[in-house]
């Protein structure tokens, strides 16, 4: 089994993450397999694309994603804590994602995290779904997150949705949404898969995230489904020689 290559929020390792930058880098790899975004709520209900429930990591600015509207978001430099060159980069909407991979004929996976770990975002499921299902996309697309809420409301809306559950380390609860098919794959903490990858062979796992060369070549030798991570080109090296 040949294991897919995930960008994880982009071509983080070299562009300021989950920018419309960091996305069209990502999808310069022509190894690339999947491309991985966060999905948070605006003030005014409008889905974009930023790791944190607070803005203060990657942005000049403060305070909690909900706090502003999308409009006000925009305005925000998202890219000079990166590097200086980068600040033109703003928080994207999920629509400009989607237009962008439309623009980029993109046939890949999408692979969307629904950021409702830290926060909650009443109704962020059906407003991420009835978008998706606007969108038609011709690309695959799965839906994770570390809230197992999330995936089983997801699960409830549609139940035909491709969803991941992401964990540290499975749970028997997970492990039961996995036997009765509410989630395809189990996605843990890289920390905690090394371990165990004797029995994990060949599994349905998305260990995150690798960027070591000693782990990615456990994960290729392993042949897990997927590998995400920062370091595409690394992936992408370790992958043909394996
Ligand atoms: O795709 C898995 C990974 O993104 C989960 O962790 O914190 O980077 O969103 P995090
Ligand atoms: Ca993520």
């Amino acid at each position: 089994m040949r294991t897919q290559i995930v960008a994880h929020r982009g071509d983080r390792k070299n562009a300021p993450e989950n920018t419309l930058i960091a996305y069209n880098q990502a999808l310069d790899f022509e190894e690339l397999d999947v491309l991985e975004i966060d999905v948070h709520l605006t003030k005014d209900n409008q889905l974009v694309v930023i790791h944190d429930e607070k803005i203060d990591r990657t942005t000049n600015k403060h305070g909690y994603v909900y706090e502003y509207t999308l409009a006000q978001l925009q305005t925000i430099d998202a890219g000079s804590w990166f590097s200086p060159q980068y600040a033109d980069q703003r928080i994207p909407s999920l629509e400009e994602v989607l237009t962008l991979l439309r623009k980029r004929n993109f046939d890949k996976t999408l692979l969307i995290e629904v950021k409702t770990d830290h926060i909650e975002y009443p109704k962020i499921e059906e407003y991420l779904l009835k978008r998706m299902q606007e969108e038609k996309p011709r690309y695959q697309v799965i839906y994770q997150s570390f809230n197992l809420n999330t995936l089983l409301k997801l699960h409830r809306l549609e139940p035909t949705l491709t969803l991941n559950a992401l964990v540290f380390y499975p749970t028997f609860k997970v492990l039961k949404m996995y036997r009765s098919g509410v989630i395809t794959a189990i996605n843990p903490d890289n920390r905690w898969f090394v371990n165990r990858l004797f029995w994990l062979k060949k599994s349905n796992v998305a260990p995150w995230t690798v960027n070591t060369e000693m782990a990615m070549r456990a994960v290729f030798k392993a042949q897990l489904n997927r590998i995400i991570t920062d370091d595409i080109a690394l992936a992408a090296k370790l992958r043909k020689e394996i």
